[in-house]
């Protein structure tokens, strides 16, 4: 039977003023230890080179949320540096912005084996390091790469075609969700509504639309 996921103990006070750079960095390290050591999906853990924890600005206004590792990811440790990551960065150039203007994360922080699609156990165990990340963040938008990321994200069954040109609230966050870049590369015609929900994510965040 599969066991329910374990909660950890509450992070140590951090030594920094709270909401400081210093106090994110040093929370998000605590966080990624745990990761390191974390063996809650027994088939994922065991077949993993590495954990790939998340990247970016501690202090960035923006999170982009992915599915999973995929191979590049797992032997890098660390996310979106595959060929998706390759279109990801080009999206995010293509916005005026670079990477350095966001924290990069996953739904789960092991390759699954094969790149399945991960497992509702696998993103249940792993929701703690998410949720974690979100609350050291503390983003103003979050960018649902996919269905796996705003599925459940949101705890939603709806398709990413209906998600996506609305705005939800996730905390403090906004919520925007779009077509994953992998799925871009299967299907470029999609580019095209991709950038609509991009032109939608810069609006709201205050942000020049490139013409
Ligand atoms: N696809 C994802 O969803 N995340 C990664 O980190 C790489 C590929």
């Amino acid at each position: 039977m599969h066991a329910l996921p374990v909660v950890s103990e509450p992070l140590a006070p951090s030594p920094h003023p709270a909401g400081s750079r210093e106090d994110r960095e040093w929370r998000l390290d605590q966080l990624r230890q745990r990761v390191a050591a974390c063996t809650r999906c027994q088939e994922l853990a065991s077949a993993r080179t590495q954990t790939v924890f998340g990247v970016g600005n501690p202090e960035a206004r923006f999170l982009f949320i992915g599915e999973a590792p995929g191979a590049d990811e797992d032997a890098q440790g660390e996310p979106f540096v595959g060929a998706a990551g390759q279109l990801l960065n080009k999206i995010i150039a293509a916005c005026g912005l670079k990477r350095e203007d966001f924290y990069i994360c996953n739904i789960l922080r092991c390759r699954p084996p094969g790149n399945r699609k991960p497992l509702p156990e696998e993103a249940a165990n792993c929701r703690e390091w998410l949720d974690g990340q979100i609350a050291v963040i503390d983003p103003e938008f979050i960018v649902c790469w996919g269905a796996t990321a705003a599925q459940n994200l949101m705890g939603t069954e709806e398709s990413i075609g209906r998600l996506r040109g609305r705005s939800f609230q996730h905390g403090r966050a906004t919520v925007l969700c779009t077509y994953h870049p992998s799925y871009l590369l299967r299907n470029p015609a999609a580019k095209k509504d991709v950038w609509e929900d991009m032109k939608l994510f810069l609006k709201q965040a205050g942000l020049p639309v490139p013409a």
